[in-house]
């Protein structure tokens, strides 16, 4: 069984980001990422903690505004407009009265480092990506760096959230992933008959150990996305010990998708601070 390491892969991008961040800092630049928070929430805060550590070490400089949700769309106009902001991020979940998709919608889609706005997620749609959702991308991203091939393959997701699932569904689907994607959901009548006829399973339900040995095709190759806490513990979506002699390679919980999907934001913060700086050239 093949251990598939997202801190390794996460090390190498934040390497690569560590040079390119240097090399803005020559022309002046300092990439900025700014995350509003309308809750105290403590997982998201864990979540926002853990990205202000990474952003630290790149050379990102990193703002977090705790604010009323009567002031978001403001503070979203004036960050749209700010030369030295390159990313926006809204952390989840939103203050219960705010309109989520109205927010999304007041973000300047050149700095929705985490593909969320309606353009993004349309462009994605259309065949021409910009942002990616960085857990879906993450997930990708994996699969590419040890040479996990997808075309052709029957990839069965398990989830089918707008941050995860849905954007995943349509990247495996662009011509060059080429995948044949299931997607399965609560109302699935059958689970097992589809996450067993994959050569790939994605798992992100937030749903501790729903998937175990019986779920699993021999040799398949197993992607769990979930974080869920249990007793006090830190464990995925499947069950690894019961899996590991099935499959052919998993992502661990914690040190698989979660390490990805920060550089991966971290990554489009300094995308979007290149392609901010050469529109201004
Ligand atoms: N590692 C990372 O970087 C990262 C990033 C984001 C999220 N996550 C984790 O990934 C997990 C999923 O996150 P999310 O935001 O996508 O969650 P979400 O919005 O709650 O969506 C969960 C999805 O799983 C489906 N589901 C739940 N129980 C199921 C079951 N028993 N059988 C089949 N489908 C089931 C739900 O179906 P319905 O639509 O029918 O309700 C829904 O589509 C969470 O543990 C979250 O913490 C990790």
């Amino acid at each position: 069984m093949l251990l598939l390491d997202g801190k390794l892969i996460a090390k190498k991008v934040e390497e690569e980001l560590i040079e390119e961040t240097k090399q803005l800092s020559e022309k002046g630049i300092t990439p900025k990422l700014v995350t509003i928070s309308t809750v105290k929430d403590e997982s998201s805060y864990s979540y926002i903690k853990s990205q202000m550590k990474v952003a630290k070490r790149i050379g990102i400089d990193f703002e977090l505004l705790e604010v009323k949700a009567d002031n978001v769309f403001e503070i979203l106009s004036s960050l749209n407009q700010s030369k030295d902001v390159h990313g926006i991020m809204i952390a989840h979940p939103v203050d219960k009265t705010l309109d989520e998709l109205r927010v999304l919608k007041s973000i300047n889609p050149e700095k929705d480092v985490e593909g969320r706005t309606p353009e993004n997620l349309g462009k994605l749609m259309l065949g021409k990506p910009s942002f990616l959702p960085c857990t879906a991308e993450a997930v990708v991203r994996i699969l590419t760096e040890y040479s996990i091939d997808t075309k052709g393959k029957n990839i069965t997701i398990v989830g089918r959230s707008t941050t995860v699932g849905k954007p995943l569904s349509m990247i495996l689907l662009l011509k060059n992933y080429n995948a044949t994607v299931t997607i399965c959901h609560t109302g699935t009548v059958d689970l097992k008959q589809h996450t067993r006829n994959a050569d790939i399973l994605v798992v992100a339900t937030g749903k501790a150990m729903l998937i175990n040995s019986t779920h699993v095709k021999e040799g398949a190759v197993v992607v769990d996305v979930g974080i869920n806490f249990v007793d006090g513990k830190l464990v995925g979506d499947v069950d690894f010990d019961d899996v590991k002699e099935t499959v052919n390679a998993i992502t661990p919980v914690p040190g698989g998708v979660g390490p990805v999907t920060t550089v991966l934001l971290m990554k489009n913060v300094v995308d979007s601070a290149k392609r901010i700086a050469e529109d201004e050239v």
